[in-house]
């Protein structure tokens, strides 16, 4: 496993007031594996992202990072790179060759591999034209590809994005996921937080989703859907359906609705409707199928008699 967080909890002390931001969450990452870490404002995220990469210390539980407790040695945070909310791991003042170099550096690549990393990321990344530019000079979307880079230079087993496409353009967010799902096959871990549930739903292997500060709910994306994913199939034609069809479409639990055929029942039993339609011209033939927004929603509701602050 690339990273194993137990039981990890946080609670902050603010004017009197206690917040227990994360009560318990447990996350394993496994090499090449996209984990898509969600919930709504406040749950938990950011906080269990800065525990797990040695930025607050838990009050209770471990971080592992290759079998490793980055809080008792630090030496393993450099197996780790990540960019927290608001690209907080960059110096504007600096180019983005600069900040690649100094990066990796302090990560423990020599000048020599930093310089050669970092061209290759700039390179990757598309930003070559941009590498002597001021990082404060570059739109948003640059400095966010050049903040993945900067926690790539050293390639570490980990990546840790808090909501990587966060304010980009269309065409930026696609690459970011585009670059997100190579760095994946090349087989290093990610968590990821977002708000975009389609980006999410598009990256993810996996999904766990915490709200006030525990796991709600953790399964593979795919199956996560398809549970949720209805049992409702319509069967668009170019043509009308006769009398005769009809009638032998509604012995099978099938009808007609606005000149769609439309059947509830299981995958099996739709060969006996298309049987009834041979012949005829399909143009569309679908499941209902849930997306992870929808999927989201129903368990954030189902998740939200869960007490929340404690004084
Ligand atoms: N430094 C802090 N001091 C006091 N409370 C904090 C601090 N940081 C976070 N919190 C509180 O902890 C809880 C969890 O916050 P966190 O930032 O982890 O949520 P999040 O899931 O990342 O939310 P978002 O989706 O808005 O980024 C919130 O109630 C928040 O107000
Ligand atoms: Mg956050």
């Amino acid at each position: 496993m690339i990273l194993e967080a137990r039981n990890l909890r946080k609670r902050y002390r603010s004017r009197g007031r206690v917040v227990e931001a994360v009560r318990g969450v447990s996350l394993t990452l496994a090499r090449g594996e996209v984990l898509a870490f969600l919930g709504p404002n406040g749950a938990g995220k950011t906080t269990t992202i800065k525990m797990i990469s040695g930025l607050i210390v838990p009050d209770a539980g471990e971080v592992r990072i290759e079998g490793e407790n980055p809080h008792a040695n630090p030496r393993v945070l450099a197996r780790v790179g990540s960019v927290l909310e608001g690209n907080r791991n960059l110096y504007w003042r600096l180019t983005p060759m600069e900040n690649l170099e100094y990066f990796g550096v302090l990560k423990g690549l020599s000048p020599a591999e930093a310089r050669r990393r970092g061209l290759a990321l700039l390179e990757r990344f598309g930003l070559m034209e941009k590498k002597g530019a001021l990082v404060q000079q570059l739109s948003r979307g640059m400095q966010q590809k050049l903040a993945i880079a900067v926690a790539l230079v050293h390639t570490p087993a980990l990546l840790l994005l808090d909501e990587p496409t966060l304010g980009l353009d269309v065409e930026a967010a696609a690459s970011v996921q585009t670059l997100i799902r190579e760095i994946a096959a090349e087989g290093q871990a990610i968590l990821l937080t977002t708000h975009q549930l389609d980006v999410a739903e598009a990256l993810s292997d996996r999904v766990v989703i915490i709200q006030k500060g525990r796991i709600v709910a953790e399964e593979r994306t795919e199956a996560l859907i398809e549970r949720f994913s209805g049992d409702f199939y319509e069967i668009e034609l170019a043509e009308a359906v006769d009398a005769s069809r009809a009638g032998r479409l509604s012995a099978l639990g099938a009808w007609v609705e606005d000149g769609v055929v439309r059947y509830r029942g299981e995958a099996r039993g739709l060969w006996a409707v298309l049987e009834v339609l041979r012949g005829m011209t399909l143009v569309r033939v679908e499941r209902d199928k849930a997306d992870l927004t929808e999927v989201f929603l129903k368990l954030i509701a189902e998740g939200s008699d869960v007490g929340t602050v404690s004084q």
